[in-house]
């Protein structure tokens, strides 16, 4: 898969993606990541990004003109590349969508900064996504989760290909709890079911736990 990434700040990106699961993925060849640095489609000599709100009002707008650009040279590499652009006014991020956007062959994410963006940007976009409602500074802690999100489905990525099948969301459901050594920690005991070595009866208590606890903390997944 190849991931393009405009933004302002493309040194954000240093630390997260050379680390952990990125950084497999990249190694192993499974993604390409490449990070558009948005001024250089600035315009003029000062590589002009954004300018004020036409019918005033405070902060400053994303141009249209750089982004295009950035876009358009984007899609000249990959010209099927599905256009995201992060924004606190996109649809709300899910495993659903991440799954689905784990099956392109290239994306384009675009983060968005400042007030907003020109609302001619949003044509560019074949999907608008917030993470969560809440405002970010820009996009680029957004783009970091969906990429994050989107490169542990790729085959390959996890340690062993069914890890992403039993987990949390991927059933509708949160997942049930795990235990690991030692058997007893301060008083409190792992599950005697859970060292009964017996696979059926350890299989009906996992999908017990993870029904009881969806209905405790996200009750809203069981409707
Ligand atoms: N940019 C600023 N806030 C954001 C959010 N919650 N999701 C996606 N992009 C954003």
């Amino acid at each position: 898969m190849k991931i393009d990434i405009i933004t302002l700040f493309p040194d954000m990106f240093k630390g997260p993606f050379d680390m952990s699961m990125v950084w497999k993925a990249k190694d192993r060849g499974l993604v390409e990541i490449n990070l558009r640095d948005l001024r250089e489609f600035g315009l003029g000599p000062r590589r002009q990004v954004d300018d004020v709100p036409y019918g005033g009002g405070p902060g400053m707008v994303l141009k249209p003109e750089p982004v295009f650009a950035a876009v358009e040279a984007a899609k000249r590499e990959n010209p099927s590349a599905k256009v995201i652009i992060l924004t606190p006014s996109g649809n709300p991020y899910d495993q659903t969508q991440a799954e689905q956007f784990a099956t392109q062959e290239s994306l384009i994410l675009i983060c968005g900064h400042y007030e907003g963006f020109d609302e001619r940007i949003a044509s560019l976009a074949d999907y608008q996504i917030s993470i969560g409602d809440y405002i970010l500074t820009g996009g680029e802690l957004a783009a970091m989760v969906v990429v994050d999100s989107i490169v542990r489905l790729l085959p390959g990525v996890l340690g062993s290909d069914d890890s992403a099948i039993d987990e949390t969301f991927t059933s509708g459901m949160l997942e049930y709890p795990h235990y690991t050594r030692p058997e007893e920690f301060r008083g409190m005991a792992v599950p005697d079911v859970l060292l009964s070595g017996h696979h059926g009866e350890i299989q009906r208590w996992r999908k017990d736990q993870a029904k009881i606890k969806t209905k405790k903390q996200r009750p809203d997944l069981l409707k």
